[in-house]
């Protein structure tokens, strides 16, 4: 089937190949002449494993190209998924809709024949059924647009496994036509026994924020029984593990520590508290703005633990940060907690050296001030305080006791809780954690 992936950043790229990749004629559009040119070249502008090697292998195929003309789209395609961002509008918690209504201002008018438009953001309940409204005005008389949602739950890191074997596929749909025409472009996913859930449109929507959102609670739930760990002198780690084999709760997103971040969880919670409040269900979900706090919490929280571990300042401190990416496996900084306490330090008075593998590059254009260092040693050099902020397999394989020639001091903050502390301890390192009382 030919179709347009219209927005080709992060959830756009990945899905447009994967599209490609089972068999559809691709277009990917996006306003942006360089992003669109490097993806024409087969060229990833992001970091994200196995994605490189499908996006070559679709564009060499000539089953996927690009452009940044939305005439180009609406010629090409009778399926338009809609990938545009939605991030936090500033000065608010609500999402910004702007990028969804200008790409269908742009596309509906230019429509020729029939098509259906398939939403994949997260967006606040009730935007499909406002679309459907709008692509109804919008669109040239004798023309039939219909709207559908497909919400996407990929992690950044996994998004090619994601993408291509879901946990399942949800799409929200106004008829058993727009239900028949995702059925069919998704048919190689059914055929591997893809779980297919189709709904009505507001569902839909709510199935993606409310997966996030309670992602977010777990985690947070998770970070605040390791506070109570600390007190009583437990190990949240193992507590993790014995609440994770009660396959009612499930291991996933039980690793307590610095707390999550990244384009989505935060943003989504928030937006989601925002629209329940306008609905008058605010009282319901408020519950997730204390999921929000304590999440943020963890960050000053580590940041105290190491001016502790500084001497109670971190005037004339070198304070080594390892990991500066959200989490592993990428180089997204976007809301990255390692960043956000690397800079709080920084702030505080210390000379900040950081490691990434991956990550520098954007860390570097999102917080110019901090010291990017092209090995964890060479960040960690004469270093008072080490913090283990992003836990990259790399930090978990670091040797305690050489590591501990290089520092000033053996202090180190395992902010992820899973460098193992029998052996930084061994090797003679002060070890404080976010959930486990070792000293
Ligand atoms: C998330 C959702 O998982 C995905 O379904 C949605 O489409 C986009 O948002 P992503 O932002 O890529 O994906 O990251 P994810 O792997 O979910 O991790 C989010 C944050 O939570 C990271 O900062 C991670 O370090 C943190 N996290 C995760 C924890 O702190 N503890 C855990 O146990 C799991």
């Amino acid at each position: 089937m030919r179709m347009t992936v219209i927005g080709t950043g992060y959830l756009g790229a990945v899905h447009a190949a994967c599209l490609a990749h089972i068999g559809h004629n691709v277009l990917g559009i996006d306003a942006d002449p360089a992003r669109a040119g490097t993806l024409a070249h087969g060229i990833a502008p992001f970091y994200e494993p196995g994605f490189d090697e499908l996006l070559t292998r679709a564009v060499r195929s000539g089953k996927l190209r690009f452009s940044t003309s939305m005439a180009d789209a609406a010629a090409f395609a009778d399926v338009h998924f809609v990938c545009v961002g939605t991030p936090q509008l500033p000065g608010s918690e609500a999402a910004d809709l702007t990028g969804i209504h200008a790409v269908l201002e742009d596309l509906l008018p230019r429509l020729t024949r029939d098509c259906l438009v398939v939403g994949k953001s997260t967006v606040p309940v009730g935007t499909t059924r406002a679309i459907a409204r709008k692509a109804a005005r919008l669109a040239p008389p004798g023309v039939l647009v219909e709207v559908a949602w497909n919400p996407e739950f990929l992690r950044e890191g996994m998004a090619v496994q994601d993408t291509l074997s879901p946990d399942r596929l949800v799409v929200g749909v106004m008829s058993d036509r727009s239900d028949a025409v995702l059925r069919s472009i998704y048919q190689p996913l059914l055929d591997q026994g893809t779980p297919f859930i189709s709904t009505d449109v507001n569902t839909a929507e709510l199935v993606k924020v409310s997966a996030n959102a309670f992602l977010a609670t777990k985690i947070s739930f998770i970070n605040a029984m390791s506070d109570v760990c600390e007190v009583v002198g437990g190990d949240i780690s193992t507590l993790s593990e014995a609440l994770g084999y009660d396959r009612r709760i499930g291991r996933g997103y039980l690793s307590a520590g610095l707390g999550f971040g990244g384009s989505c969880l935060a943003k989504d919670i928030r937006a989601f508290v925002a629209r329940a409040e306008e609905l008058g269900a605010g009282a319901s979900m408020s519950f997730l703005r204390e999921v929000d706090l304590y999440n943020l919490r963890r960050r000053r929280q580590t940041v105290e633990i190491a001016r502790d571990l500084a001497g109670g300042t971190f005037t004339r401190r070198n304070v080594a940060v390892l990991g500066a990416a959200f989490k592993p496996g990428t180089d997204d900084v976007r809301d990255s907690p390692a960043l956000d306490v690397a800079a709080a330090v920084h702030r505080q008075g210390a000379c900040v050296r950081v490691h990434d593998p991956r990550a520098t590059e954007n860390a570097r254009a999102a917080m110019p001030s901090l010291d990017y260092l092209p090995s964890a040693e060479q960040a960690c050099e004469r270093a008072d305080v080490v913090m283990h902020l992003t836990e990259w397999q790399q930090y978990r394989d670091l040797d305690p006791a050489a590591l501990g020639t290089i520092v000033r001091r053996r202090r180190i903050v395992d902010g992820r809780n899973v460098l193992p502390p029998s052996r930084w301890l061994a090797a003679g390192w002060t070890v404080r954690t976010l959930g486990r009382a070792l000293r």
